[in-house]
């Protein structure tokens, strides 16, 4: 069978395993994804039907029924431990000789092995560390490209070039969108190591109100904060925290884009210091809600998805839990529970 040459150009660029089949099932040609993941190689595979090279034999019964089908599992024989794969076939026409049949083999994931999680873990720690310094490199040059910009965009206002002007603020745009993406990045990777000392819930929360005092006027929106009588005292860092309160604040703030009502409630509730920010924004839909704290999940146009991540982060380096209740229309409840600290 003549396939064109491009079509191994093509297969090869491709991140799945590919096989093509001439219309007797005999091998005519092998991406080199496929290769790797049969142990087959080129020269050992083409021309020879699935019974006579040693790693395609798997593949016979699946095309029993015929050569078009997406998705059946099977398992591959490989030295030592079997892996799962699902194959795709399509029939795949070409000039002048009977159609071939296209196979794509997919691995699925092993679940793993508790072993292999802690791996997985102590290199996620590592990628941490990496991804920190990754992002201080590209934020040096990125800072030096927003500078040039700015000189552009000024040079460009001056002799009234709208166009290169209107690019110049595009670009401006989409930086300021890459560093607030990095710096969320950074503050989910680096490293845990948190100084802990007695803090006061109350405290805490008043001062996230001064913070936040001015987005909240211009946003049109009154914040209340019922506290208790006594200090509500926690073991933790009061700045992770606040950043935490700080983050959710704003997406009720972003919730409420007409103005609205955010009220914090801070209360003892026996060994646990509770938090609620309840808001009467848009909500969040049901099939939203278990997304929302996963990294890089936004709804909005300039969002980076990463602040419920860094909330929960925060949340759960203090031995704590963060939850949410939700009804679209009606506003939204995130509720956050320390353990106190003791008083002896
Ligand atoms: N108070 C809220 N009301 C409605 N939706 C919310 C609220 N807080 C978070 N969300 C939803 O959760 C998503 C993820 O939030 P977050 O992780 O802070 O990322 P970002 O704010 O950058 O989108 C938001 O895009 C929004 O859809
Ligand atoms: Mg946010």
């Amino acid at each position: 069978m003549e396939l064109p040459a491009s079509l191994q150009v093509a297969l090869d660029a491709t991140p799945a395993a590919a096989v093509v089949l001439d219309a007797v099932h005999r091998v005519a040609l092998i991406n080199k994804r496929a290769e790797k993941l049969l142990a087959l190689p080129r020269p050992a595979a083409i021309g020879r039907g699935l019974n006579d090279a040693a790693g395609l034999a798997w593949l016979a019964p699946l095309l029993e029924d015929g050569g078009a089908f997406a998705g059946k599992a099977a398992s591959l024989p490989l030295s030592g431990h079997p892996v799962a794969v699902l194959v795709d076939a399509a029939p795949l026409p070409l000039d002048g000789s009977p159609d071939g049949i296209l196979l794509v083999i997919r691995e699925t994931q092993h679940p793993c092995e508790p072993g292999r999680r802690i791996e997985q873990l102590e290199s996620l720690a590592g990628i941490g560390e990496i991804a920190a310094g990754a992002i201080h490199e590209i934020r040096n040059p990125l800072t030096s490209i927003s500078g040039f910009i700015q000189l552009m965009r000024a040079r460009a206002l001056r002799q009234a070039d709208q166009v290169t002007t209107d690019y110049c603020t595009l670009i401006a745009e989409e930086i300021g969108h890459i560093n607030s993406v990095l710096s969320d990045f950074l503050a989910l990777a680096k490293s845990r190591n948190t100084k802990s000392v007695a803090v006061d819930i109350g405290q805490l929360i008043r001062d996230v109100q001064s913070l936040i005092y001015g987005e909240a006027i211009l946003s049109k929106i009154t914040v209340t904060a019922r506290l208790p009588g006594e200090p509500l005292l926690i073991h933790g860092n009061g700045d992770k925290i606040k950043e935490a309160l700080i983050n959710l604040a704003r997406n009720a703030f972003q919730a409420m884009p007409d103005g609205g009502a955010l009220t914090i409630t801070a209360s003892a509730d026996g060994p646990v210091a509770r938090i609620e920010l309840a808001d009467n924004g848009q909500g969040i839909a049901d099939n939203a809600i278990t997304e929302i704290f996963k990294p890089f999940y936004t709804t909005k146009e300039s969002g980076t998805g990463l602040g419920l991540a860094i909330c929960r982060r925060i949340v759960e380096d203090h031995g704590g839990e963060i939850t949410v209740s939700s009804e679209v229309g009606e506003g939204t409840v995130f509720t956050l529970t320390f353990p106190r600290m003791r008083e002896d």
